[in-house]
């Protein structure tokens, strides 16, 4: 098929998820590696957004794809629920403990970010009953995202009109996030005794401490556009959580495996969840693949009991293997430390330079998951029309990106393995589309 019919079909007939229907970008990518992609009329781009933030060891990594080749030949498929065992699930769970902050050594394999946040509500509320109460109110960030699916739809909060449809779900409560460039409680850093972070308090006191089973955060918000915490926030939270007993959820789908420069975000403060959520770079985003993480204490908790997750595909040895691959990698090539240095880099370049420009408001993230916010007026901090989002995706095209914006956010999260050249070509280009902005760009 040529491109345009390829186009043509897809508007016809696939349903894209986070836009409106019928609607797709008029882009198809054919090939990849690296952080370049090709898409089917031969043009190459570089690849901005990892995808969803997913392809964090860039596109194609030759050394993962042996690892599914190889395990495809032996054993491509066992399953493990009702107690069966497959060699590469638990040679996984071995490594991946290695690298977790200590006590979160137990696992449930599961295939999408969402399903794995599901899991850790299930598991929230399995543990209560097994503790004689009956706690079920999860408590989350206003703009957090935790996928789409029903059962945690509730809780992602983007104010992108995700849940519209949906009736109303009893139990979800959300709270202001911590977003200081556009404070909820009109404060200002560090003035602000970090009220976002007490209002969790708060709000456990207002709601009962007996009816609260879990508070879930991303340790940087993502899907909202890169929104990073004061480096006092998840301790606090950690600590409100263990006064009330709430079980604090760290959902590290996006910011986990390198892309924050360490290798969990959490990491940057030294806070241990109870659970954490992962999937996307945990394959490099290559294959459908997820992992629960759970202390002890929920593990013993729940000894004996029935367990009423997981699925067929749980502890794929396909994605299993590629997984412990993907590890291997990550901590052999130091990517950690990699994407800190590329990252401080960018964000330098990006505070000296994209800063004085006209139209933005401020720079925001850690390691490779930076933004810049863009603004009509700099004092009013005015929001752009939402136009603005696909005149960017557009011109990132022509310039030779696939760019990641949200709304009025302009993301920077290339492959964490993008090297300093190619990052300043990135970030070239980045500049490039903000500083040809023009008024009538921001009101469209
Ligand atoms: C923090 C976070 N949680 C959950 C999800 C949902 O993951 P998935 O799209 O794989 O369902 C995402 C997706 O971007 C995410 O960023």
């Amino acid at each position: 098929m040529r491109t345009e019919d390829l186009i043509k079909y897809d508007n016809e007939h696939l349903l894209h998820g986070l836009t409106p229907v019928k609607k797709n970008q008029g882009l198809v990518i054919e090939s990849a590696d690296g952080v370049i992609l090709k898409d089917t009329s031969g043009k190459t781009l570089m690849d901005l957004s990892a995808q969803a933030i997913n392809v964090n060891l860039g596109h194609n990594h030759r050394g993962v794809l042996e690892a599914a080749k190889e395990q495809m030949d032996r054993l491509a498929f066992s399953f493990i629920l009702r107690g069966f065992a497959n060699r590469p699930s638990i040679e996984l769970a071995q490594k991946l403990a290695t690298i977790l902050p200590e006590g979160l050594d137990h696992f449930l394999w599961t295939q999408t970010g969402a399903d794995t946040v599901d899991s850790a509500f299930r598991v929230a509320n399995l543990y209560w009953k097994t503790k004689g109460t009956r706690k079920y109110k999860i408590i989350s960030l206003r703009n957090g995202y935790h996928g789409t699916s029903r059962g945690v739809a509730r809780a992602t909060n983007l104010a992108q009109g995700i849940i519209e449809e949906m009736p109303p779900i009893p139990g979800h409560i959300h709270i202001p996030a911590y977003y200081c460039y556009r404070c909820a409680f009109d404060k200002e850093y560090p003035g602000c005794g970090l009220q976002c972070a007490r209002f969790l308090e708060y709000t456990i006191e207002n709601e009962g401490k007996d009816s609260v089973a879990a508070f879930i955060a991303e340790p940087e918000q993502g899907a909202a556009g890169f929104m990073a915490p004061p480096p006092e926030y998840f301790p606090m939270i950690r600590e409100i959580c263990h006064k009330y007993d709430v079980l604090y959820i760290d959902d590290e789908v996006m910011t986990g495996f390198t892309r924050t420069g360490k290798m969990f975000a959490v990491e940057h403060w030294n806070v241990v969840p109870d659970m954490m959520c992962l999937s996307k770079g945990i394959v490099a985003g290559y294959l459908p693949f997820g992992a629960l993480a759970v202390s002890s204490e929920i593990f013993e908790t729940l000894s004996g009991q029935f367990f009423p997750a997981g699925s067929t595909e749980s502890g794929n040895p396909i994605c299993c293997a590629m997984a412990s691959k993907c590890i291997d990698i990550y901590v052999k090539e130091r990517i950690p430390e990699h994407v800190a240095q590329v990252g401080q880099l960018a964000r330098s370049r990006m505070e000296k330079e994209f800063l004085s420009l006209p139209y933005v408001g401020t720079v925001d993230g850690l390691g490779l998951m930076l933004a810049v916010e863009i603004v009509t007026d700099k004092k009013t901090k005015g929001r752009p029309s939402p136009g603005l989002t696909d005149i960017i995706q557009r011109r990132g095209v022509e310039k030779g990106a696939l760019l990641r914006v949200v709304s009025n956010r302009l993301g920077y999260s290339p492959p964490c393995t993008i090297t300093q050249e190619e990052s300043e070509r990135g970030l070239n280009i980045l500049y490039s589309v903000l500083s040809e902005l023009k008024p009538r760009d921001l009101a469209q």
